[in-house]
């Protein structure tokens, strides 16, 4: 009995830590897979595709400015070349990746 309390507060402790590993590596699944190719997987956007329609580097201290806002609106709605993702994303992954582009601004 006392074994199945402790079982059962375990997995309660290790789903809690799990959720914000899993938002994370979702972000980085969604970008891998619909950013990485103009962005390159670092955001540097060190690629082919990424020089050639000169993307800006995650890194550049404008784009450490911007306000989270401001990020997910550009993902949305699109900006230049930037292709808009409302409607192919939901408002969780977009959220989720502009959080996995904060780990690349570093
Ligand atoms: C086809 C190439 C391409 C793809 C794919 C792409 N982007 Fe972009 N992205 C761009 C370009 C080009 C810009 C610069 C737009 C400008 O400033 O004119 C940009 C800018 C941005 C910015 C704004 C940075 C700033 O200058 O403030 C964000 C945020 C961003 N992209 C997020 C994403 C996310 C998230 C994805 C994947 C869901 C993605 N992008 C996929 C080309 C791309």
């Amino acid at each position: 009995m006392k074994n199945r309390i402790r079982a059962a507060a375990m997995f309660v402790l290790a789903a809690s830590i799990a959720a914000p590993a899993f938002a994370q590596s979702a972000g980085a699944a969604t970008y891998k897979a619909k950013c990485a190719m103009c962005h390159g997987p670092d955001g540097t956007a060190a690629t082919p595709v990424g020089k050639m329609m000169k993307v800006p580097s995650f890194k550049e201290p404008a784009v450490k400015a911007a306000s989270e806002a401001s990020l997910i609106a550009v993902t949305k709605n699109g900006k230049g070349k930037m292709p808009a993702y409302n409607g192919k994303l939901t408002d969780a992954q977009i959220r989720d990746v502009v959080s996995y582009i904060r780990t690349l601004e570093k």
